[in-house]
Parts: C-alpha cells; sequence; structure tokens
C-alpha cells in the first residue's frame, strides 16, 4: 500500500482524532502494528520515534493506542527530550509530586528505579508496587503513560497490564448493578505509609507535596472520551472507598472488584528489553510493576500525559 493509500485509510476510520499541533513532515516510516495475543496490547514494528512522525504516522500510532491501549515500540534509542517530544504530542504533560525523582532539566520526566548511589535513591524505587492507574489521585487524571527503558535487571522486572473494559463487561450482573452511579475516592496517600514502612527511602511529604494531593472523586465506571466505551475505574493502590456506602460494603465491594479486575484473562505481561518504550492508556488500564530481585538495578524514565475530567 503506498503512503498515501494508508494515510486516507487510516484518516477516514478514525473520525474521533482531535487536532494537535505537531510536525508536518513530508513521507512517512514504513511500519507495522502487530497485535498480541493476550486480547490487550501491540507491538509497533518499524516505527524511530527520534524522527517527527508525519500526520498521517502520527493518526495511525494514535489509533493503534486506542484500539490495543498498550503500545510497545521496540529498541527506541531516544535521547529524555525526543521523550518529551512524542509525548507532547499527545496532550500537556504532568510534573510528578515527588520533585526528589524529576530528572534532573527534565522536570517531565519521572525516573523509576530501584537503585540506590551514595546512599541516596536515584528514583521511584516502588513505583506499581499496586495495581493503579497514574495519577489517578489528581481532578485530571492521565491520559496515558510513556516508559522508556533505561537500565534493566538480568531477572524479574516484568509490568503488568489489565483491562478493564473487559473487566467491567465481564463483571457478574449483581456487581455491576452494585457499582453503576457510584463514585469512588482515590488519594497518593492510600498506601503511602504502607510502602514508606516497607521501604526506608521514601520521602516525608512536606506540607506544599500533601497540599497537591488531596483526595478526588471520579466515577468508578468511566466512559472512554475517544473511543467511548466504558470501563472500570478503581484501583487498589489509590481507591480508598466507595461514597455512599457503609465503610465494611465498600471494602467488600472494592475487594470483589480488585479480585476481578486482575484476572489473568485480562493482563498482558511485558517483558523489558532493553531501550523499549511502552505507551499505556491510562483510561483503559491499571498496570502492576511485578518487581525484581533488589540487587539487580532497573531503571526507566515515565513521561505523563494529562487527561480529561472522568464521566
Ligand atoms: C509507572 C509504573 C511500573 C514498572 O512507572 O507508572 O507503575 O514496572 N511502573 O516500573
Ligand atoms: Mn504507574
Amino acid at each position: 500500500m503506498s503512503a498515501q493509500a494508508v494515510a486516507t485509510e487510516v484518516l477516514s476510520s478514525s473520525s474521533v482524532l482531535p487536532p494537535f499541533a505537531g510536525a508536518h513532515t513530508a513521507g512517512g516510516q514504513d511500519f507495522e502494528v502487530i497485535p498480541f495475543n493476550a486480547g490487550l496490547g501491540a507491538e509497533i514494528v518499524g516505527i524511530d520515534l527520534g524522527k517527527p512522525l508525519s500526520v498521517a504516522d502520527f493518526a495511525r500510532v494514535h489509533r493503534a493506542h486506542l484500539d490495543h491501549h498498550v503500545v510497545v515500540f521496540r529498541d527506541q534509542r531516544i535521547t529524555p527530550q525526543q521523550h518529551i517530544d512524542f509525548s507532547r504530542r499527545f496532550g500537556k504533560l504532568m510534573i510528578h509530586v515527588l520533585h526528589q525523582f524529576h530528572l534532573a532539566n527534565h522536570p517531565e520526566i519521572l525516573i523509576v528505579s530501584n537503585i540506590v548511589e551514595d546512599g541516596k535513591p536515584v528514583g521511584l524505587g516502588d513505583a506499581g508496587k499496586y495495581w493503579h492507574s497514574d495519577i489517578s489521585y489528581k481532578p485530571l487524571p492521565s491520559l496515558g503513560s510513556l516508559l522508556h527503558a533505561q537500565e534493566l535487571p538480568a531477572e524479574g522486572g516484568d509490568t503488568l497490564f489489565a483491562n478493564m473494559h473487559t473487566a467491567y463487561e465481564t463483571l457478574p450482573a449483581e456487581i455491576k448493578a452494585a457499582i453503576d452511579g457510584k463514585v469512588a475516592v482515590h488519594s497518593y496517600l492510600a498506601k503511602y505509609d504502607d510502602m514508606k514502612k516497607a521501604a526506608n527511602w521514601r520521602p516525608t511529604l512536606s506540607a506544599e507535596q500533601l497540599a497537591q494531593v488531596k483526595a478526588v472523586s471520579h466515577p468508578a465506571v468511566r466512559t472512554h472520551p475517544e473511543t467511548g466505551r466504558r470501563a472500570l475505574f478503581v484501583s487498589e493502590g489509590f481507591t480508598t472507598h466507595i461514597e455512599g456506602l457503609p465503610e465494611d460494603e465498600s471494602r467488600d465491594l472494592l475487594n470483589q472488584l480488585f479480585a476481578h479486575s486482575t484476572k489473568d484473562e485480562f493482563i498482558y505481561r511485558h517483558q523489558w528489553r532493553e531501550h523499549d518504550l511502552v505507551f499505556w492508556d491510562n483510561r483503559s488500564l491499571i498496570h502492576l510493576a511485578a518487581g525484581c530481585p533488589t540487587h539487580l538495578r532497573r531503571k526507566l524514565f515515565r513521561t505523563t500525559i494529562e487527561g480529561d475530567l472522568p464521566y
């Protein structure tokens, strides 16, 4: 298929694409979208994210992200600035509250790492210890995140992604009825003290940091703003309770939702390779860091795109 034919096909099949500011390069890259067997996720093969994408190429990547919820780009030898530039084409970038772990001169990048240098952690060492959707504890949660491998352990360190559309669709009728129309409270502090106890490096939050992470309420089931599909929007990492229910009922319902949404059949397990860049949709998925032996070094860079008000 010629680049022109591809462009026409893609643009005509994507009525939901918003306008965006970006480079308009003539000619595209020759790449393919290859879905995984897991029922979610795809690899995008043959693209170099270090080069500005044409309008048609960007549209295909955007479409693949919406269709598959997590897309994997192998062997991306890109700089932090190129990572940021590509991420920005999808929206405004969020600055993480733990400024201790921003990459020097690039506050848009959060360092996710278990490495300790001179007694100081270089990054967030236990990011993703519990299932979560990034920044769901803010009034405007994240659209998606892009994680770029810098240093990988020889063993372990996988990231798991669970499809919250299929999780919602397959809920038993009585649980679906119990959560429809309900509002859930999300807090950055939900597991903070537990994690601080388990890992002595976690900083004590300043008054200014605490002010940035006030608890918020979001619908327990949200509608994806670009595809219209409904998805469960609660997670063990950040959801504390369901509004309007007695505490034990809320806990019981959440535990059932957490157990259901992380069943094997909804999961894609990413095994990292050097220079992988993985881009997921926080409106469609929750994710978890499987962890690796503590003596093995692991370091990744993350950008996080701001999303819409959930409805
Ligand atoms: C994150 C995260 C998981 C991992 O960076 O948002 O949850 O496997 N990371 O590092
Ligand atoms: Mn995360």
